[in-house]
């Protein structure tokens, strides 16, 4: 189901700017038993249609063309949705009369879908994905708001140019910084580092910085959006005394691994020789760190790894999959090359 608003006046006679809605599920399509559950209940129920009934006057804020893609819990979210939604919002972006895509989404992966857009999407048009922590049956829910505010950014200029957002209470993150960083609160989102873009205030947004003509790595990837089978990475965790037969496996399996490290990105002795000899075999592999604070840098003695920089894990994750992705492409290269492309690809990572 879908419909979109007739073309409403802006105050100056203008015509409103039109967004676009695609629902994918998550905690802002969810339900509850009563409205005081705010744990217990099922995400991905409501359709986005029935979501806009909860937000009378949206019409005034931009004209909205609505669409079910697909309505999920975001923990189910893999590759091919990814895909789905790169072919989704590709679709709503080439579209001359929408000025941008507001992209509903459950919040447990959404930075993960957020930088997969980011580094596939290649137009200047703001693609927005927003969330909720709390479901939309709940007494205080945050969905609503935060679809307002999203819609907001999404139909102003100043959004432009700046690859994917996030917009999550009042806040406007990038795509490429942002965290979840909280399990319950309703400002679950941040970006530690490089701190926010801006903020929507009382339904208008207000950046504090300008856009760039070229934001880092937006678009990097666009050959491969719409891709449904990525190369598979792992992730692996750190931590004292980590098994050493998971790590194998993982090597076995992988086309890369990304190791969500102690402190600046470091992993016991024997865990870090036997990634050396996936990297010797052509499997890069990245060093993130299981802190949620602080850049990963290069490290004395892990010269055959490539830092994070300001990426987490699960963000680390998906650049290496696209760069690996781009590298099987070009066509084979030697276990030198390959990482030297995909260290390429990290470098923009150590800026804010
Ligand atoms: C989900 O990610 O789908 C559930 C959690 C949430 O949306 O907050």
């Amino acid at each position: 189901m879908s419909r979109s608003f007739d073309s409403a006046a802006a105050p100056c006679g203008a015509p409103l700017p039109q967004v676009a809605l695609l629902g994918t599920g998550g905690t802002i399509a969810g339900v509850a038993d009563t409205p005081l559950e705010q744990i217990s209940y099922q995400a991905g129920v409501l359709s986005v249609e029935c979501m806009l009934e909860s937000l009378p006057g949206i019409d005034g804020v931009a004209r909205i063309a609505s669409r079910q893609c697909g309505n999920l819990p975001s923990e189910d979210m893999r590759p091919c949705h990814w895909a789905k939604l790169g072919r989704d919002c590709g679709a709503a972006l080439n579209d001359a009369s929408m000025c941008g895509v507001v992209l509903t989404h459950g919040t447990d992966t959404l930075e993960e879908s957020a930088f997969y857009l980011h580094l596939t999407m290649s137009s200047l048009k703001p693609v927005v994905l927003t969330g909720a922590m709390r479901p939309a049956t709940s007494l205080s829910a945050d969905g609503p708001i935060n679809i307002r505010d999203a819609v907001a950014v999404a139909a102003s200029p100043g959004a432009r140019g700046r690859g994917a957002l996030i917009v999550m209470n009042g806040r406007i993150l990038s795509a490429r910084t942002a965290v979840k960083a909280g399990t319950l609160d309703v400002e679950a989102f941040c970006a530690l580092e490089s701190g926010l873009l801006g903020r929507v205030i009382n339904g208008r947004p207000v950046f504090y910085h300008k856009g760039e003509d070229e934001p880092p790595l937006a678009g990097t990837y666009a050959a491969h959006a719409g891709q449904e089978r990525l190369p598979r990475v792992d992730v692996l965790y750190a931590c004292a005394g980590m098994p050493l037969d998971a790590v194998l496996f993982s090597m076995e399996r992988s086309a890369g691994l990304v190791v969500a490290g102690m402190g600046n990105g470091s992993m016991p002795s024997d865990v870090r020789k036997a990634l050396a000899g996936a990297v010797a075999a052509g499997r890069p592999v990245v060093r993130a760190s299981r802190t949620g604070g602080g850049p990963v840098t290069d490290l004395d003695g892990y010269a055959p790894f490539i830092a994070s920089g300001m990426l987490s894990a699960p963000k680390a994750r998906v650049l290496l999959m696209l760069a690996l992705a781009e590298a099987a492409r070009q066509g084979a290269q030697s276990p030198q090359a390959l990482t030297a492309g995909v260290r390429r690809a990290f470098e923009c990572c150590h800026e804010a």
